[in-house]
């Protein structure tokens, strides 16, 4: 049994090494947006993840950000502001229902053994690890298991190409990652019948019966970092016939060991939740799209990532684009002049094509992970007439919050652009990144990129362009 399980983490290795070798699947989240917002004309329409009530902007007339918002007159589109709410609001989000979240809930297969998945085999920058969990939890709900919180290694933030997937002390448990009270609630109102337990916890006040080790490189014909499953493919099934097989060794093993029954406890499968592993566009009813947006809503972050977006916003004086600067250490992407070409080229068009000539010409919020990169695109920018800032200039003048900015590591700086990129009123970005590429999605009201704003005869608002840069072939069908 460990040779087995020594082997499977061999195989994740090696699998992982070629992962970060392959530079089409490194997603970091340093990249800068555009806008979703709509004037009053553009009465946009949401379908899959309307709010319950649809939420406005807030109207307390004490945040800062409130005041902003009133003074730009657009106000943001119902699905962005939901989802802005749910994962990135300082305060507790508007009320949303989740409702394909629960209809899967509804429907799944609960068994009535106590069965709790354990994803591991995560790692990557911020939005990829967002994907890799969201993977665990359609596992969990497709197969009607419980769930242990995951635990997920944070990348080194100076050597950004060290995912420390092989170190141990690097990994981090899902509440020290995400704001774990929004998941346990949201779940426990969607979805009650799954039971959350915390990874701490087990043979301590959770007792556990059994621990198997289950291997998606079990599945026939999978390949790592492809994706696999679908609705003509279910987990579901691949998932029952390796627990019949699990218990079947163990119960033989123990018939053969003469060893006692086994106390009463929970059956604990581990199982690796790999990247891109679902194919959720394939799905023609677009139910799995729309559970798959729902989990995108119940991952949210922390609050200290989440106070720092407020404060950033309440220093945003008027409305912005986003632009995601791809440009750290670790890029694997078009050299810098070449990225700060075409994204001004691009921002002058977003102008020309989207832009209220009475009003004063957007900032421009650069997403982006180097304190000294981002500066080139400010000058540069300035040459071109955009007034060009970014986190730490946004807060030059405060130096508790620059502080807080400063101490978070790499990706949760990340976290923290992605807030801010969210509402941009026209996001620029790069395919190939899984940072733009998710908050391209989380703009269309489909919940998908539905391809640039400048080419498309309606895009409903979502106001996105994204370069063809190394694009990640995979991450449109399966991000
Ligand atoms: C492992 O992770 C810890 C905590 O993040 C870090 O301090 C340490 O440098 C890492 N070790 C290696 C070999 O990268």
């Amino acid at each position: 049994m460990i040779n087995f399980a020594m082997s499977r983490r061999l195989v994740i290795l090696v699998a992982t090494a070629i992962l970060l070798g392959s530079s089409l699947l490194l997603v970091s989240w340093d990249s800068d947006s555009g806008s979703l917002w709509s004037r009053p004309s553009d009465a946009a329409t949401k379908e899959t993840t309307t709010p319950s009530k649809p939420s406005a902007p807030s109207t307390d007339p004490k945040s800062p950000t409130a005041a902003a918002a009133t003074a730009t007159a657009p106000t943001l589109l119902p699905h962005v502001e939901n989802y802005f709410q749910q994962v990135f609001s300082a305060s507790d989000p508007t009320p949303y229902d989740y409702p394909m979240l629960h209809e899967f809930c509804e429907n799944a297969p609960w068994r009535d053994d106590s069965v709790y998945l354990k994803c591991g085999g995560m790692s990557a920058g911020l939005t990829s690890i967002v994907s890799q969990v969201k993977v665990c939890l359609k596992m969990a709900i497709d197969a009607g298991t419980h769930l242990v919180l995951p635990a997920m290694p944070l990348r080194d933030s100076d050597d950004l190409q060290n995912f420390n997937f092989l170190n141990a002390s690097a990994y981090m448990t899902y509440d020290e990652w995400f704001d774990a009270g929004h998941l346990v609630k949201q779940m426990g109102r969607a979805c009650p019948k799954m039971k959350i337990v915390h990874p701490h916890d087990l043979d301590k006040s959770v007792a556990v019966k059994h621990r198997f080790e289950m291997s998606c490189g079990d599945a026939w014909g999978y390949q790592k970092i492809h994706s696999y499953f679908w609705v003509g493919r279910p987990f579901r099934t691949f998932f029952d016939g390796q627990l019949f097989f699990l218990y079947t060794k163990a119960n033989q093993e123990a018939e053969k060991a003469k060893t006692p029954p086994p106390k009463e406890g929970i059956t604990v499968v581990d199982i690796d939740s790999e990247f891109l592993l679902y194919r959720i566009t394939d799905d023609p009813t677009r139910r799995d799209l729309r559970l798959w947006n729902d989990l995108s809503h119940i991952v949210r972050f922390k609050q200290d990532a989440r106070q720092i977006i407020d404060q950033l916003l309440s220093k945003l004086t008027r409305p912005h684009y986003g632009v995601h600067f791809r440009v750290e250490k670790d890029a694997i992407w078009s050299s810098l002049d070449h990225q700060l070409e075409v994204d001004l080229d691009a921002l002058d068009k977003a102008w020309s094509r989207f832009g209220h000539p009475e009003r004063e010409k957007p900032l421009v919020y650069l997403a982006c992970g180097s304190p000294t990169q981002v500066e080139k695109f400010v000058e540069a920018g300035k040459k071109r007439g955009w007034d060009v800032t970014h986190k730490w200039r946004l807060v030059e003048d405060d130096a508790a919050t620059t502080k807080l900015i400063n101490d978070l590591p790499f990706d949760f700086q990340g976290a923290v652009d992605m807030g801010v990129m969210v509402r941009s009123e026209f996001l620029i970005g790069i395919q190939g990144s899984a940072f733009s590429s998710t908050i391209a999605n989380q703009r269309d009201v489909t919940g998908r990129y539905r391809g640039s704003s400048f080419e498309m005869p309606d895009d409903e608002g979502a106001r996105t362009h994204l370069f063809n840069d190394l694009d990640a072939t995979e991450y449109a069908c399966c991000l």
